[in-house]
């Protein structure tokens, strides 16, 4: 008999289901019948009582992507029954299990909270910087997203709550701020799951817990009908990638959206197709309300001559 399939790659849910998918494939592909029938043979002769045992389609659902509270006793119950008994190798797929839904709690684990954070103050230098942020930010009439993105410790968040702190001087006085550490690059533990942060941030607006819908799509609906109008400062810091940034997107052209990370994040919507300038190798930042420019870092060394370094703010929105 082949080796059986080590589960222990899988990071998510969905990488858990798809390794499960291959080790049913692994056990000959036997029907979704024919495992819930060795389940329940399992749970007879473990004495569980005849209630609990599961139908044939909740069997079939755990091989279906997509899900979030799958229910650990069941998926094992089916590894169990696809190995044939062999409680080595389902201790495998148990701590594998383990892993996964320990990285899917941490990512739930959100900070989000309904006002800026303290940050250092006074911010030294970048005014020119900030300006052009915060008139990206409160131009009128285009979708208002800013991305800061540039490498560890350049001074992305500073800039980002500065500006925010600006901008949100300028909202309406009952206009909503957001704030979310979204973990893209924290070392120890996985970038914030947005259903999560959804959660919270609709928690924030008003919405009690029986209210909050199930997934991310129906939970970022609800989100923008009810920031539509409102003016509301959303800023996103830290950010993995635009898949996770996306959601979070007020999507209304009156909220102002601002959005720090390491990676690059062109995917995000108000950010061009290709970059204006090409990306210099080392520490920039860019602004991505429509069109992106350059910016020194202030590692940078100055241009010969000695003059301090420079950008062409006549290329910002
Ligand atoms: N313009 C500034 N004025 C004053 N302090 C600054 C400025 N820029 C950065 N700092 C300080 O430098 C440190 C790093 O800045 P910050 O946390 O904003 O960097 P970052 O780019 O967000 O880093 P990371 O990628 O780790 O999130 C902080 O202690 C911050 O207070
Ligand atoms: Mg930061």
């Amino acid at each position: 008999m082949p080796q059986v399939l080590d589960p222990g790659e899988a990071r998510t849910m969905d990488e858990f289901i798809g390794e499960l998918r291959l080790l049913k494939a692994w056990a000959g592909g036997p029907s979704i019948t024919e495992i819930t029938r060795r389940v329940h043979q399992d749970w007879r002769r473990a004495g569980r009582p005849r209630t609990e045992w599961p139908a044939r389609s909740t069997i079939g659902n755990c091989f279906l992507p997509g899900r979030r509270r799958p229910n650990p006793d069941l998926l094992l119950a089916v590894v169990r029954a696809l190995v044939g008994g062999d409680e080595a190798t389902v201790a495998l797929w148990r701590q594998a299990l383990r892993t996964v839904l320990g990285q899917a709690e941490a990512a739930a684990r959100v900070r989000a909270c309904d006002r800026l954070p303290a940050g250092p103050t006074p911010l030294l230098g970048r005014t020119r910087a900030a300006s052009a942020a915060e008139a990206a930010l409160t131009a009128a009439g285009r979708p208002r997203v800013v991305v800061l993105e540039g490498a560890a410790g350049v001074g992305k968040t500073s800039l980002a709550l500065h500006v925010a702190r600006r901008v949100a001087a300028r909202s309406p006085a009952a206009a909503p701020v957001l704030f979310a550490r979204l973990r893209g690059s924290a070392p120890a533990c996985p970038a914030a799951d947005p259903a999560a942060v959804l959660e919270t941030f609709l928690r924030l607006l008003g919405v009690t817990g029986d209210r909050i819908p199930y997934g991310v799509t129906a939970r970022a609906t609800l989100y923008r009908q009810l920031l539509a109008g409102t003016g509301a400062l959303v800023v996103l810091d830290d950010a993995a990638d635009a898949e996770q940034v996306r959601p979070l997107l007020p999507g209304d052209p009156a909220c102002p959206a601002l959005v720090t990370s390491r990676r690059q994040t062109r995917a995000l919507p108000g950010a061009p197709a290709s970059p204006s300038n090409p990306c210099p190798p080392k520490p920039r930042w860019h602004f991505c309300g429509g069109r992106r420019a350059p910016i020194p870092s202030p590692r940078t060394p100055p241009p010969s001559g000695g003059s301090p370094p420079t950008w062409d703010t006549s290329r910002w929105p």
